[in-house]
């Protein structure tokens, strides 16, 4: 079966990163036979630059038709003051809603060359592995009424709506037990049921999945403010977290810091099963597009590699390969070759983005 990328590397450390990206997928091309073909195409704030949107409809239903699209990063301060309806965010929040990705699975593991380099002492975080599923389609981000509007006094009212249904939050539910079953078999959903409607709805639903369908899923939850609490108090007591959309940015980004740095954390936003087998799919690192470092070439380019490997994983049906990619990055870790988001000796040179690609291809080389 052909395997068809699109590739939108968007802004900031995007391009840079993603140039990396481009270099392993010709690597299993060259060494594993594996086919892919790649379309380049524009989102975020060079899509509004070059057609004066963020994300264009011809991309978009290019999006629909490929089998995965890899994403790079959006936004950055150039385009703070562009109405909301044109900033580099919104083209990646329409390509999760209109591809209907609405399991976005943020997996934080800590490799072992990094235990020492985490904020959190070795023992806490060491050998952490643990997948937080963020729903991605709807909720704050999503919901009617929302805006910027006059109040009688002269004054605004900014407003946000936390809306869910019953089948957003059973489908999102659904994947966080599918995913327990095949590791810890644990879930820990987290909501604010005790101020939030949403949340009461949330914790009703979770728990009558969990009767209905995945009893033997041992289920939990937490108040989502002493979820990220526990989360860095003592991350290993989780396997499957599942949470909403506003809710799982948070925690995922926290759980980033326990992997030692932002640029470790990879994601996979999966929506409905095609025919072909292959659901709707988007790989994205979970960082942003760091404008404070980007154009340096010192941007770690290993989230978005994972994010590659999640491809091979959920879209491609290739755990192996992805299982090789991953061991790859871990021994060049392991090497101590990094970036310098995971230096703390100042007298040590970091590696850059592309001596980074590099390595880890050298690495593949030596172990085919
Ligand atoms: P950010 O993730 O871009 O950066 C936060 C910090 O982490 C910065 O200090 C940055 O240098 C560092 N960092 C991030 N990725 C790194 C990497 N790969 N290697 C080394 N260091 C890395 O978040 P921000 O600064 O809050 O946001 C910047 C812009 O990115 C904003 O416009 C925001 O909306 C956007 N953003 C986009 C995405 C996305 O495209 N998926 C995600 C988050 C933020
Ligand atoms: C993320 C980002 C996005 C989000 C932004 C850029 C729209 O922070 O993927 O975590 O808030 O979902
Ligand atoms: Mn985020």
């Amino acid at each position: 079966m052909e395997k068809n990328l699109l590739i939108l590397a968007g802004d900031g450390i995007g391009p840079e990163v993603m140039d990396q990206v481009v270099r392993v997928i010709d690597w299993f091309n060259n060494n594993k036979k594996l086919n892919f073909t790649i379309e380049e195409d524009l989102v975020g704030g060079v899509a509004y630059d070059s057609h004066g949107q963020p994300l264009s409809d011809k991309t978009l239903e290019k999006a629909k038709n490929c089998d995965a699209v890899l994403l790079g990063a959006v936004g950055g301060p150039k385009y703070d003051g562009l109405d909301f309806s044109l900033k580099p965010e919104r083209g990646l929040l329409r390509l999760r809603k209109e591809l209907d990705l609405f399991a976005n699975l943020r997996p934080a593991q800590c490799f072992d060359a990094l235990t020492h380099f985490s904020s959190l002492r070795p023992e806490i975080i060491s050998g952490l592995d643990i997948m937080i599923v963020r729903e991605a389609t709807s909720g704050i981000y999503f919901g009617e009424p929302r805006g910027i509007i006059e109040d009688n006094n002269g004054g605004r009212i900014g407003i946000n709506t936390n809306r869910y249904t019953t089948e957003e939050i059973r489908r999102v539910t659904r994947s966080a037990f599918e995913l327990a079953r095949k590791r810890q078999n644990r879930v820990c959903s987290m909501e604010k049921a005790n101020v939030m409607e949403s949340g009461v709805l949330w914790r009703e639903e979770v728990t009558l999945l969990h009767q209905q369908e995945y009893p033997d899923v041992e289920l939990s939850h937490m108040y989502a403010d002493a979820g990220a609490m526990e989360l860095v108090r003592l991350p290993k007591q989780f396997d499957v977290i599942v949470t909403d959309n506003l809710f799982g940015d948070l925690l995922s980004d926290c759980a980033a810091m326990l992997t030692g740095s932002l640029g470790m954390l990879p994601s996979a936003t999966l929506g409905k099963i095609r025919e072909n087998g292959r659901p709707y799919a988007m790989y994205e690192p979970v960082h942003g597009s760091a404008p404070d470092i980007a154009g340096k070439g010192m941007a770690n380019p290993t989230a978005c590699i994972l994010s590659f490997a999640m491809a091979l994983r959920y879209s491609f049906d290739l755990g192996d390969e992805a299982l090789l990619l991953e061991r790859a990055i871990e021994k060049v870790l392991a090497k101590g070759i990094r970036t310098a988001d995971l230096m703390q000796e100042k007298d040590v040179k970091p590696a850059s983005t592309e001596e980074m690609g590099t390595a880890i291809i050298n690495h593949l080389d030596g172990h085919q």
